[in-house]
């Protein structure tokens, strides 16, 4: 099966747990055969690694299509954009020898815009929840979201580029910040000036990108062009569906790719869900089957379990197919790619979550209140290892037998078929079956 055969009727790539998956590898995989590849959620929160030749590249907001020479790449309304964090991106990558150009990135007119208030104001809200804090990335994200919802106090792209306006609106929207931040956290003020010289010079630089992306993606649908929605963060980070409130501020399931990027709902047949053989998640909030312990330890050690975007260990633990089974009714999902598998070589046993039981009784779903989540207790199921290491592996046949009862096993209890298995970082290391 080829990389074309997943893009029949356009397709969605989203992460079935809590971030960090291996989106990017697969977006990289698939971009190959797609025209145009869409982001539709998120900011600079977000980390996309893919390895090309035996070097490691990465993205927070450029679409990691921009590695792909042919293809036109849109950031779509629903994503929150640090104009700084863009421009660095473009550069940084440009001086690797890619071709980032406003022909090959768009960037939405409606997409908002994360402010130094925004960064500012996470970070205090962070530092004043104390342990009570989200563990959020700082990034801004949440506070852009909600300005958004509030709609007097924000400022989108296509702000950025009328001098006049975005002037008026920075003075007044900077006059109210400092009254709450000063109350509130006791905040030197912000210099309203400094900040619209700073922001209209990246109006400036942003301004051959800025376009109706809207337009484009329907321009490209009926042209027939193949689609590629990139998610970012994942199904049980979505604000809505997500383990509320450990969540990001964005709509970042599949449910989100409509309103993120203006595309119909009929343009997009084929949803791949992304999900690692074990779990991981970064910052607070529940987590079943957490291995706090030598295992977790194991599996971070060997999976490189750090954020991209913040370097922060991640909690590691065994896979939990109660959540992931949830992640894919509610995300549509029509096949996977298992990530990491390789990461699980060596242990004797693994273990799967098949169930929850909450105060002794069996609960067969998964439940996103926190509440209820903090006490589950893990119904696990044992299944024995392999010794091989798998990363030279380039056929499923190849795999040990042991390795594949484990996909099988995923595959049963999540009731989708895994369609692709990685066992390594490169291009290269992608079994298709
Ligand atoms: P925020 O998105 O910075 O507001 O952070 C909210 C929560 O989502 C925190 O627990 C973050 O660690 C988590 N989060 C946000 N983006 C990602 C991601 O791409 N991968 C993993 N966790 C994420």
């Amino acid at each position: 099966m080829s990389a074309s055969s997943f893009l029949e009727g356009n397709a969605c790539v989203v992460g079935l747990q809590w971030g960090d998956e291996g989106k990017g590898k697969i977006v990289d995989f698939l971009s190959e055969q797609a025209d145009v590849i869409v982001r539709y959620c998120g900011g600079a929160n977000a980390g996309h690694s893919v390895m090309i030749n035996g070097v490691k590249h990465s993205t927070h907001l450029l679409p990691v299509g921009v590695f792909r020479e042919h293809t036109l790449n849109l950031i779509g309304n629903g994503v929150v954009l640090d104009p700084q964090k863009l421009l660095e991106e473009i550069e940084v990558n440009t001086r690797k020898g890619f071709s980032i150009t406003p022909r090959t990135l768009k960037v939405s007119y409606k997409t908002h815009v994360v402010m130094p208030w925004h960064k500012l104001e996470d970070a205090a809200r962070e530092a004043a929840a104390g342990a009570g804090g989200i563990g959020t990335t700082k990034r801004g994200i949440g506070p852009t979201y909600a300005d958004k919802m509030h709609r007097t106090s924000a400022i989108r792209v296509g702000d950025l580029l009328r001098e006049a306006s975005l002037k008026e609106k920075i003075e007044r929207i900077t006059t109210d910040k400092n009254k709450v931040f000063s109350a509130l956290y006791g905040e030197k003020p912000l210099d309203a000036r400094t900040i619209f010289e700073e922001y209209s010079e990246y109006g400036r630089k942003i301004a051959p990108f800025v376009d109706d992306t809207g337009y484009l993606l329907i321009q490209a649908w009926r042209a027939g062009k193949k689609i590629l929605f990139e998610g970012a963060h994942a199904a049980l980070l979505d604000v809505d569906h997500g383990t509320y409130p450990y969540v990001t501020s964005s709509s970042c399931s599949t449910l989100g790719l409509f309103s993120g990027t203006g595309a119909p709902p009929q343009c997009v047949r084929q949803y791949i869900g992304i999900m690692k053989a074990y779990s991981t998640r970064v910052g607070g909030g529940p987590f079943p089957t957490e291995q706090d312990n030598e295992i977790g330890q194991r599996i971070r050690d060997r999976g490189n379990e750090y954020g991209t975007t913040t370097r922060r260990p991640r909690r590691c633990g065994w896979f939990d197919a109660v959540a992931v089974k949830y992640s894919v009714d509610l995300c549509g999902v029509t096949s996977v790619a298992l990530m990491l598998l390789d990461v699980l070589s060596g242990f004797d046993q693994i273990k799967i979550c098949t169930g929850y039981r909450v105060k002794g009784e069996r609960i067969p779903y998964f439940r996103t209140d926190v509440e209820t989540l903090a006490e589950v207790e893990p119904v696990y199921e044992t299944l024995p290892g392999w010794q091989t290491d798998l990363s030279e592996c380039r056929s499923f046949e190849s795999l040990p037998r042991e390795a594949r009862d484990y996909i099988d096993r995923l595959q049963t209890l999540i009731g989708v078929p895994i369609r692709m298995v990685s066992v390594g970082p490169d291009r290269s290391a992608t079994l298709i079956r």
